[in-house]
């Protein structure tokens, strides 16, 4: 037996690159994201569409496509996921490490009722009966705040409304009792009061259960609401970490000045919503340096030479930008 060190990150990621490779062109999705995930610690991942937030994730899950090459490493719980074969991360995934899609189409089956798949997850994973695995499903289903979840067991996927839906993923995706959750998105279809209740819902599993749980968004408000720590994707980079309460009230890269900048407040409803000038870069093209500086207001000629490494803005809150420090007044709402 192996002993487990509680105080070992969960997950730990060192210098972690993807890219898929097509022809000649290669799109470098992920470039060089470290990162340590405590037990129980709730991470946000924010960053523009095609940021690399999902391939991140996916590849965290063992779940890249053929094309893709990964570099860097990855331990979960102690276990170097890459030096698995294919049934050994299959019998990770899920009962270690598991993942609520953005797209709901990927988790569930179209054909098959969401009992049937929770209960089939359970039998793959734990040594249960089918009754004893039915029982479970019908827990978790509970779990998630389902009404009448005995009968919501014996519906197909597209019987239930999307706030439903997702709370039966939530489920799928707890079936095994994981120790860290991937959330992608869970949120971004479904309209605003079904997803502060599912935030809020996330947030209390995740407490109950003692879950890390590593969850991407595009909103800054969600993140601050859901987050012990706040993670800022660009272009495949993490450009800024820090507590949520940091991130927001004092951010040390002008990327995330700019979303914070992006973000609706309640007191501008009705005013024009500010985005950052120009768009995000070519993945296939990334320019030399700081992946940012052709958008950056602050941006100087050193910017464009080497890529920043990351700077202290604040004990435990970096920040990858060189003007770090010499630019102590960027407000987030200036
Ligand atoms: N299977 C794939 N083959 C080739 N390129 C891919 C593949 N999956 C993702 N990419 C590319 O990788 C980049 C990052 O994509 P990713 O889906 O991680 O973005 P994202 O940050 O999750 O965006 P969004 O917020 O829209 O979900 C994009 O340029 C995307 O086109
Ligand atoms: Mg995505």
């Amino acid at each position: 037996m192996m002993l487990k060190n509680n105080d070992a990150p969960i997950v730990s990621v060192k210098d972690l690159t993807v890219r898929f490779v097509n022809g000649d062109s290669e799109v470098r999705a992920v470039n060089g994201v470290s990162f340590d995930l405590s037990r129980g610690e709730v991470m946000t991942v924010i960053g523009e569409s095609g940021s690399g937030k999902s391939v991140m994730l996916k590849t965290l899950l063992g779940l890249l496509p053929r094309h893709a090459r990964s570099g860097g490493s990855i331990t979960v719980d102690g276990v170097d996921i890459q030096a698995l074969d294919q049934d050994a991360m299959s019998a990770l995934r899920g009962r270690k490490i598991s993942m609520i899609f953005q797209e709901p189409s990927t988790a569930f089956d179209p054909v098959y009722t969401i009992g049937e798949q929770i209960v089939e997850t359970i039998l793959r994973h734990e040594d249960k009966g089918r009754q004893a695995a039915m029982e479970r499903a019908r827990e978790l289903l509970d779990l998630v705040s389902i009404p009448s979840a005995a009968r919501r067991l014996k519906n197909f996927p597209h019987e239930l409304s999307g706030g439903m839906r997702q709370r039966a993923m939530i489920a799928l995706a707890l079936a095994c009792r994981p120790s860290v959750l991937l959330a992608d998105e869970p949120t971004t279809a479904l309209d605003a009061t079904v997803q502060i209740q599912l935030l809020l819902l996330l947030r209390q599993l995740q407490r109950d259960l003692g879950m890390a749980l590593i969850f991407v968004t595009h909103d800054m408000g969600v993140a601050a609401e859901i987050s012990d720590r706040v993670a800022v994707m660009y272009a495949g980079r993490l450009v800024e970490t820090g507590t949520a309460e940091e991130v927001m009230l004092a951010p040390g890269h002008p990327y995330t000045s700019g979303l914070l900048a992006s973000t609706v407040h309640a007191g501008m409803r009705g005013k024009p919503l500010r985005t950052i000038a120009g768009s995000p870069p070519d993945l296939r093209a990334l320019p030399p340096g700081c992946a940012f500086a052709p958008r950056c207001p602050r941006a100087i000629a050193s910017c464009r030479e080497g890529v920043p490494a990351q700077i202290q803005v604040a004990p435990g809150h970096d920040a990858a930008c060189i003007r770090v420090g010499e630019l102590d007044t960027m407000q987030a709402r200036g």
